[in-house]
């Protein structure tokens, strides 16, 4: 592990009286823990347990001499192979937006060049408030990894996304990139998976294009889990505004014609093919060179299929072990078998799709079919859905493996 310094940064949130047991789970994994606290954390949780379990003095203030003279906040930020805040209150979020620094936790975000992040806490209506998602996406597109929040019940009494991710969690998305795969957690070890995400988009002239809402939130997801499963992992995507995973390798494409091509340029080496993209169906026959004029009432505008990725490597003689994706609005169990058996799938995810659900959201329920099986998942966010997914997909595949040699375990199943 070489995330061994971390600097956990308390804000003011009710979750901040979780923060003693994540402090006690990041050590048991090894780190060193230097617990900087905002003046309003001191409100939620005492230093006197932060130090106690942290076994280091906790800093809050930015003018504490004495501290200066030791370990400055330069040096603190130098330290660091990585800032966590958690929980990140609404206002830490607006401070690290805006770039100020008027205290300890926001100085050590500017000064340092490890990457920062941020396990967000707050009511659901406070969440859901644009200033807060403009500060979202603003620390997203700086590089800065937003885990969570979850959704549930909270301390306020209502129900809807806020929670901060549980500690384990937290601890889980914190040391997954890096962490050394053991054989036995990482049943995708010396495996390589590679994942479509996101939408594709087929022009029409020069500023126009068709397009869906998909997000490539599931295709990310699934492939944050492949990669703590052990997989190397080649994520093919579309247009997208989320940030690559680290670990991940990405292939950005547009149109579904690029994905196919990128797909195909890498598919040889594959074990594991996960079809999460929702490539377009159809793109303009004609793509006009020069902008469309709006000289007429009416408008038509021909359509040809695209070539169907998913089928194409499944065709493939000795191709990898397939499982696609089916967004449905209605009717999912019978589209998704039909689609199972018609494409000759190993696997397929079927979800429905409309408000709050499927496209764009945090959260998912699927249901997975094979030959001779099913399982459902429930609601759930997607990172979460995503580890229970691979863990199925890699348990299909394993068992794929062990029937068709007939022999010993694969050499990634041995223990002992
Ligand atoms: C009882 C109480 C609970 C609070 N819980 C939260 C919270 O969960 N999330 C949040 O963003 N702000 C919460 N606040 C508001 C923050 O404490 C406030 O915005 C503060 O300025 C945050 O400062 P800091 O980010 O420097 O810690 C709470 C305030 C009070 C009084």
């Amino acid at each position: 592990m070489t995330q061994k310094n971390i600097i956990l940064g308390i804000t003011g949130g009710i979750a901040a009286y979780k923060t003693p047991e994540l402090v006690r789970r990041l050590r048991e994994r090894g780190a060193d823990v230097q617990v900087v606290l905002t003046r309003s954390a001191r409100e939620f949780v005492t230093e006197t347990t932060l130090q106690a379990v942290s076994g280091l003095p906790v800093r809050s203030d930015l003018w504490d001499k004495g501290a200066e003279a030791a370990m400055g906040h330069i040096e603190l930020a130098r330290w660091a192979d990585l800032i966590l805040i958690a929980p990140a209150t609404a206002e830490i979020m607006a401070r690290l937006a805006s770039g100020s620094a008027p205290d300890l936790l926001t100085t050590l975000c500017l000064a340092t060049e490890a990457p920062v992040l941020i396990a967000p806490a707050m009511n659901h209506v406070m969440w859901k408030n644009p200033a807060v998602q403009e500060n979202r996406d603003k620390l997203i597109s700086r590089g800065v990894r937003i885990l969570g929040p979850a959704s549930g019940d909270q301390a306020c009494g209502e129900t809807g996304p806020g929670r901060m991710l549980e500690p384990n969690e937290i601890v889980a998305a914190v040391m997954a990139p890096l962490a050394v795969p053991d054989i036995v957690q990482a049943p995708l070890a010396g495996m390589t998976v590679m994942i479509t995400a996101g939408p594709t988009r087929e022009a029409i002239d020069p500023v126009r294009y068709i397009t869906n809402r998909s997000s490539g939130k599931m295709g990310f997801a699934l492939a944050v889990a492949a990669r703590q499963a052990g997989a190397k992992v080649i994520l093919v995507c579309g247009p997208v505004s989320i940030p690559a995973p680290e670990g991940v390798e990405c292939i950005n494409v547009e149109s579904a014609r690029d994905m196919f091509a990128a797909t195909h340029a890498r598919i040889d080496d594959v074990n594991i093919f996960i079809a999460a993209a929702a490539v377009a169906d159809y793109r303009a026959v004609d793509e006009k060179t020069g902008k469309i004029k709006k000289s007429t009432d009416e408008l038509s505008i021909a359509l040809v299929k695209n070539p169907d990725i998913l089928a194409s490597v499944d065709r493939m003689h000795n191709g990898p072990f397939t499982v696609g994706f089916a967004a449905e609005t209605d009717n999912l169990g019978d589209y998704a078998r039909s689609k199972l058996e018609s494409k000759r799938l190993n696997m397929i995810v079927a979800n429905l799709v409309g408000k709050n659900i499927g496209f764009d959201a945090d959260e998912n329920a699927v249901e997975v079919f094979w030959l001779g099986g099913e399982q459902s998942f429930p609601l759930a966010d997607k990172r979460q859905l995503a580890q229970d997914l691979i863990a199925l997909i890699a348990e299909r595949y394993l068992q794929g493996i062990n029937a068709d040699t007939q022999t010993e375990l694969p050499i990634m199943m041995v223990r002992d």
